[in-house]
Order: C-alpha cells, then sequence, then structure tokens
C-alpha cells in the first residue's frame, strides 16, 4: 500500500509495505515494533495527523487528534493499544532510531441477526467481515448452545435451532490475539394463530 508519509523525512521506510493488524472490537491491537525500551521519544502519526508523543514508563502517550489522546503500551517488543474501537481503523506510522514502520489497522465487529420461521425453527447468524480465521461459538443463557437443541453450521457462524427457546443468545468470537461477545439476542418469535 502506497501511504503519503507525515513523518520526517529523515525517517527512512525499510523496503516492504504496511503490515496488516486486525483487532476484534474491544480486543487489544498488538503493533509489532520489535523495540525494548524508548531511547528517544518515537513519532508517530495516525492516518497522517502527525501525533504529539510522550512516555511514561514505557508507555506512550499520543495525542494524534484533538479528541483522541490515546496510551500505547509496550509490551514483549509490541506496542499494544487497548480496547480499539471501529474509529481507531486506519494507518499507523512509527519512527524508532529513524526508522519507519507502517501498519494498517482493521477493527472488526461481529454482525449478529435472528430470523424466526413459520414453522417454529430458527436462524442465528454470527459473522465478521474478514478472511482471517476466527472461531465461532454460542452461548445460551451462558451455558454452551449444544448439537441437541441446535444445528450448527458454518464452524458456528450460523445455528438452526429446532425448535425456539427462551433465553439469551450471546455469540463468541475468537481472534489469534482477541475474544468477543457480542450482545445478547433474546429470540422473540410470535406465530399468529
Ligand atoms: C508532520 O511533521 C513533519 C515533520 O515535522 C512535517 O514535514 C509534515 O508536514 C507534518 N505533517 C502534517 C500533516 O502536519
Ligand atoms: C536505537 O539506537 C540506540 C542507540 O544508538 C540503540 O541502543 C538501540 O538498540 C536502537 N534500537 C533499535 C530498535 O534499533
Ligand atoms: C510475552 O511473551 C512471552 C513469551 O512469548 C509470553 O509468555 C507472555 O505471555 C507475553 N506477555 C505479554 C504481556 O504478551
Ligand atoms: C422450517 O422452515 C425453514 C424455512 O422455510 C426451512 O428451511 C426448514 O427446513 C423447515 N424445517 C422443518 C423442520 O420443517
Ligand atoms: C434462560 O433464562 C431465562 C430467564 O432466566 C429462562 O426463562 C429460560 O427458560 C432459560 N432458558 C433455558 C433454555 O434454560
Amino acid at each position: 500500500m502506497d501511504v503519503p508519509s507525515s513523518l520526517p523525512a529523515f525517517c527512512v521506510l525499510l523496503p516492504g509495505s504496511a503490515t496488516m493488524i486486525g483487532a476484534l472490537s474491544g480486543s487489544s491491537a498488538k503493533f509489532p515494533i520489535r523495540v525494548e525500551n524508548f531511547q528517544n521519544v518515537p513519532k508517530m502519526s495516525w492516518n497522517n495527523n502527525n501525533c504529539s508523543m510522550a512516555v511514561v514508563n514505557d508507555a506512550l502517550l499520543a495525542d494524534c487528534h484533538s479528541s483522541s489522546k490515546r496510551w500505547l503500551k509496550l509490551e514483549n517488543s509490541s506496542l499494544v493499544l487497548q480496547s480499539v474501537e471501529k474509529q481507531d481503523e486506519g494507518n499507523y506510522e512509527f519512527c524508532f532510531n529513524d526508522t519507519k514502520v507502517l501498519f494498517t489497522l482493521k477493527v472488526y465487529e461481529p454482525i449478529i441477526d435472528a430470523r424466526c420461521f413459520p414453522n417454529g425453527t430458527a436462524d442465528l447468524t454470527c459473522d465478521v467481515d474478514s478472511s482471517e480465521s476466527m472461531m465461532f461459538k454460542w452461548l445460551l443463557n451462558n451455558s454452551r448452545l449444544d448439537a441437541n437443541e441446535a444445528c450448527i453450521k458454518a464452524g458456528g457462524k450460523k445455528v438452526r435451532l429446532e425448535k425456539t427457546v427462551p433465553g439469551e443468545f450471546v455469540c463468541t468470537v475468537t481472534h489469534s490475539h482477541g475474544f468477543m461477545r457480542t450482545r445478547p439476542i433474546v429470540l422473540s418469535c410470535s406465530y399468529g394463530e
């Protein structure tokens, strides 16, 4: 990806393109920067906004935008941005020791849906707009939905309930470095007479 740079010219980009980082909404995004500590205050830009930076106890406080000050913690040579939200998406540039590294952050939000059919069955769907591998599981009233109650298809993205049962359904998504629960859905099927 060709990203117009806002960082100073002495900050040299090593060959290679921006690394895609995917994170589930509410979980942490890890930018592997391979830096053990901050000798100098690193430079950073987010979506081409220069950020003003402060280093406090091996964490960075980045002010990239009038409304969003964010902490980035250094953990295991990665910068960790906690509780990411959709608005954290975009292009991140860091400059350490005159070397520039680029990342593109994508934040995944699962989409859930429930549909009742006139014959008393129902479909639940849970999906994430990503080609990365993720694991989908369903809970009913906080217990794992079992195969007697439901036919689980497409690796958990789709569930057919043979009969609708009262209770709260929650989809859980596990990603290589993140986990999230969706808001609960309560099935309310009305079948008329
Ligand atoms: C960001 O900072 C660099 C270096 O100080 C400067 O050349 C560039 O114009 C700035 N970019 C923006 C968008 O302010
Ligand atoms: C950055 O430079 C300092 C001082 O020259 C050096 O000690 C440090 O290891 C360098 N860090 C990286 C990530 O290259
Ligand atoms: C750091 O890496 C070690 C070894 O890979 C791992 O055991 C540990 O959980 C990691 N810590 C964090 C905070 O990610
Ligand atoms: C119930 O209706 C749905 C949607 O029309 C259909 O796909 C499903 O096979 C039906 N199930 C039974 C047990 O009749
Ligand atoms: C789930 O909990 C609700 C409220 O406590 C209860 O009415 C319902 O019967 C429970 N459903 C199942 C399948 O246990």
